[in-house]
């Protein structure tokens, strides 16, 4: 009877009323997940219209219709009204027939390595949250397969915001040992890094996707340190990339969205990527935040280095994110920021746009929405700015291939 009343009247204790929480927000998360993207229905990706395929690759529409007509390259579905719609795996077979139909154009068409371009691996960092590392990882993937590069994209965030974009919902989808942690671990349980990669329904992006597993890393790091018997394998700093290197021949370019911590993870990251981006939302408290995370990365950097790390980017640019134009103190930052360190901010900046937050709530990006389904200036204007942020990178890629 005693404890009958005891249990009724003792207030919920700190850890019960979190847990509780947690069951019932998952709860909800699941019934919300299983009504926006039912369990058995995969994100699939709309197919492209051949005016977009024609600007994508830089032929005339005519050309296409042509091709189509001659039974050249892969054969477009027939819309009403004679319109003629690509899937993006077309377009990249159309690539592919390009590229060997007009041998001389074949780096514009297919712009894959070369022999002797090294591999591309991109962190996108910066330890404050929401500075829009993972819109920035998303729209840069993207924008890079639609170009016809081969990209992996690799979340190291344990909150897997990226893997959710591309369709893998952490906490249903993604399963013990099916993070990056799995091919960077310290025990036997380690998996090579192709067992770990899923392909998304973009054609041209495969993921490495999160979840909280990747927590365990920060965990058995120190512990790993200290252990005589793991001397001999590979340095905390050095796992991120031995794993990459294990695919390296299967890809162009490799993305890192990393976590807003600068944790072992984003070391390894950092460690492994040939440049790094840092993302920066124009306002004083980001600045700040962003200095600090400056003075801390260089800190450990050197740490690194002193244990023969090697940290030789190509390069390293700011990406102003979610920049308001029109805001006064906004465009004081932005050009403090320019006045400080000159050609490593780029120069277009990725607008703040309602278009991309909405897109964002329903886990798509611009990329994925067919042009009117928003309103058509907002649509434009945004595109335009992540575009031109995307076009300056490649420009840099392309500068480290010698092109
Ligand atoms: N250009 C933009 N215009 C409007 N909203 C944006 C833009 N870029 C990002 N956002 C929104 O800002 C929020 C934060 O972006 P994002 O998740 O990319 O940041 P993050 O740096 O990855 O965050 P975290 O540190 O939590 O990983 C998201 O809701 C996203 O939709
Ligand atoms: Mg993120």
């Amino acid at each position: 009877m005693q404890t009958n009343v005891e249990t009724q009247t003792r207030p919920e204790t700190a850890s019960a009323r979190i847990a509780r929480h947690a069951s019932v927000l998952s709860a909800q998360l699941r019934s919300l997940g299983a009504t926006l993207f039912p369990p058995m229905a995969k994100k699939t990706l709309r197919s492209f219209s051949s005016g977009e395929v024609a600007r994508i690759l830089g032929v005339s529409d005519g050309y296409l219709r042509q091709l189509s007509l001659d039974g050249l390259g892969p054969m477009p579905t027939i819309l009403s009204g004679g319109r003629r719609a690509y899937t993006l795996a077309q377009i990249n077979e159309l690539r592919r027939y390009l590229a060997a139909a007009r041998p001389r154009e074949a780096l514009h068409f297919l712009p894959t390595r070369r022999p002797g371009d090294k591999l591309q691996i991109i962190a996108v960092a910066n330890f404050k949250g929401g500075s829009a590392k993972t819109t920035t990882s998303l729209y840069l993937s993207q924008y890079l397969a639609l170009r016809g590069f081969r990209v992996l994209a690799i979340d190291l965030d344990p909150q897997a915001s990226l893997s959710a974009m591309f369709g893998y919902q952490p906490e249903f989808d993604i399963g013990e040992n099916q993070t990056l942690y799995g091919a960077i671990r310290y025990d036997d349980q380690r998996r090579p890094m192709r067992e770990v990669i899923l392909n998304t329904y973009f054609d041209g992006v495969s993921i490495v996707p999160g979840n909280l597993e990747l927590m365990e890393f920060e965990h058995h790091t120190p512990r790993a340190m200290r252990d005589p018997n793991a001397r001999g394998q590979n340095l905390f700093f050095r796992r991120v990339a031995a794993a990459i290197s294990e695919v390296e021949d299967d890809y162009d370019i490799v993305v890192i969205d990393c976590p807003p911590q600068l944790g072992y993870l984003t070391l390894g990251a950092l460690n492994a990527a040939t440049s790094m981006l840092v993302t920066v939302h124009p306002q004083m408290v980001d600045v700040a935040s962003m200095n600090q995370f400056l003075l801390m990365t260089s800190d450990l950097m050197s740490v690194v280095e002193e244990y023969g790390g090697r940290l030789d980017h190509d390069f390293i640019r700011y990406v102003i994110t979610r920049h308001d134009p029109n805001d006064v103190p906004e465009t004081q930052i932005v050009a403090l920021l320019r006045s400080l360190f000159g050609e490593d901010v780029l120069r277009a900046t990725a607008w703040k746009s309602t278009a991309i937050a909405n897109a964002g709530l329903t886990k798509q990006s611009l990329y994925e929405l067919e042009r009117g389904s928003v309103g058509r200036a907002a649509y434009d204007r945004a595109l335009e700015s992540v575009d031109a942020v995307n076009a300056e990178i490649v420009q840099l890629i392309n500068a480290v291939w010698g092109r």
